[in-house]
């Protein structure tokens, strides 16, 4: 049952954020390359009193928002807005489930609900789905972020859900899951044979994972400043890159092998000490070429709320032992980019040192965007008669994921993902014993912080973050790939 394709899509916070920049112009394009069925009833519910007409209207004018102008397509536009149907629900009242259920109407078809809410609404809203009867066995629920703020909440909210949907009918969203080249980590470590063998310990000398952000607050005030960085990046994105690079090989590409991976990577990471983590908060400064305000002017008020993190992670087990895992993210820094590099060791002898020949080890780079790319730098000899000795240098052999796919379609993550929940495939969903890892860590360093008194570390918007992130790194003797 929970994996037959759903004939009914329930997106709850149909007027919000989310749902007009990615939610309507994700399953507009997958109504146009026939992905999901024209059928597909697809009923929008939030508080506004809108009906039908006025959601399809605002959802009309989203798509003209966030839509790239080759996407938009005013005949597919029409008869993807004929898909969509709305009711109003104020979720923090059970009595208005029934009239939900009954705007529903028979669902035996099937329903995925898309959930993504405040967090004092996910109870009631769960709630109110059972006792409409909108739990059945035919309804699996995607959870969107935050799913709690430490692993307290994180287990409360998990609990309530599991009281109307088994796990197996719950897909916890990480949008980082569904990017292309996070999923293309997988092929390039388990469909080739020279990158495994040297994959550990023994090969590698230290990783390194950065997403920054060149933005600021971009108007989530309250949420942003309840949940700082280590909390709305670290604890999710970034530990599910951590946890896809460093697993062992799944015995097969699926949603039991690949999760049974991926936890035991996230139980496997040593808690934090205070020296190995960094907290930072955006100064002003400039950023491409702008001048930007600090974050408390942007906030309105002084915090201590961080908006960077670097952290020196380790993975304890036989494959990672001694292999240091340097993390970082941030708002307002020089660049967005999102990326892993793995520093491999240095050759055991260099045979050229005598003839002047200086050696870099191998970098590995796998750019997950802007751009997406997979850079391997390895040493070439400069041409030359060599007279004066003998120059080495490190020459990028590259693949570029755009060019070399360039008549694939790009999608972005909540196609993919909105298409797994409507289909029932769980793969690139996070399971419960995921979270609790992931939180068990991030709460240990909260922790740490509040008993060592550690407060941010300002930073110069447009800048790599606090002096100390550098320091973090170089006094291992480490650069950041900036
Ligand atoms: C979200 C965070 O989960 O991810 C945001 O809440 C952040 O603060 C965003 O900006 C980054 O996503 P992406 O896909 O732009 O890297």
């Amino acid at each position: 049952m929970a994996n037959a394709q759903s004939r009914t899509l329930l997106l709850f916070g149909a007027t919000g954020d989310l749902s007009k920049r990615m939610l309507l112009p994700s399953l507009y394009a997958l109504h146009c390359d026939g992905l999901i069925a024209a059928d597909l009833r697809i009923m929008g519910t939030a508080r506004s009193e809108l009906d039908d007409e006025a959601f399809r209207a605002m959802a009309g004018e989203a798509l003209a928002h966030f839509l790239p102008e080759a996407r938009k397509d005013d005949e597919k536009i029409a008869s993807f807005l004929k898909q969509l149907s709305y009711q109003p629900l104020d979720a923090s009242k059970i009595e208005g489930f029934a009239a939900l259920a009954e705007r529903l109407g028979d669902i035996s078809g099937g329903m995925s609900i898309f959930l993504s809410t405040a967090p004092f609404l996910f109870t009631p809203t769960i709630q109110g789905l059972k006792s409409a009867g909108l739990a059945g066995e035919m309804v699996r629920i995607g959870l969107e972020k935050p799913l709690g703020n430490d692993l307290a909440s994180s287990c409360a909210i998990n609990d309530a859900v599991a009281h109307a949907f088994p796990e197996d009918r719950t897909f916890r969203i990480d949008h980082y899951l569904g990017k292309e080249t996070v999923q293309n980590l997988m092929a390039l470590r388990f469909a080739n044979m020279m990158f495994e063998p040297l994959w550990n310990a023994n090969g590698i000398e230290h990783i390194q994972i950065t997403v920054s952000e060149t933005v600021g607050l971009e108007g989530r005030h309250g949420f942003y400043d309840d949940t700082g960085a280590l909390r709305d990046m670290v604890q999710n994105h970034i530990l599910q890159l951590v946890a896809l690079t460093a697993m062992e090989p799944p015995a097969e590409f699926d949603a039991t092998s690949i999760r049974d991976e991926k936890v035991k990577v996230l139980r496997s990471l040593r808690p934090v000490s205070p020296n190995e983590v960094v907290r930072g908060q955006y100064g002003a400064g400039a950023v491409g070429g702008n001048s930007v305000s600090s974050y408390a002017d942007d906030l309105g008020k002084p915090s201590d709320t961080e908006t960077f993190v670097a952290i020196k992670a380790h993975v304890d087990n036989w494959r990672w032992q001694g292999v240091p895992f340097y993390l970082r993210t941030g708002k307002r820094l020089a660049e967005r980019r999102s990326e892993i590099v793995i520093q491999f060791k240095q050759v055991p002898h260099n045979i050229f040192a005598q003839r002047g020949g200086r050696l870099s080890a191998n970098r590995l780079v796998i750019r997950l965007q802007p751009e997406e790319y997979v850079r391997l730098l390895v040493m070439a000899k400069e041409p030359g008669l060599d007279r004066g000795g003998l120059i080495l240098r490190e020459v990028p052999l590259d693949l570029s994921l755009t060019a070399a796919f360039s008549k694939a379609q790009r999608r972005i993550a909540y196609e993919r993902l909105l298409l797994d929940l409507v289909d029932g495939e769980p793969t690139l969903f996070v399971r419960r014993d995921e979270v609790e890892a992931q939180w068990r860590w991030i709460d240990a360093i909260r922790k740490t912080w509040a008993d060592h008194a550690i407060e941010p570390k300002s930073y110069g918007s447009g800048s790599w973050g606090p002096s100390a992130a550098i320091a973090l790194t170089e006094r291992d003797g480490v650069s950041w790939n900036d």
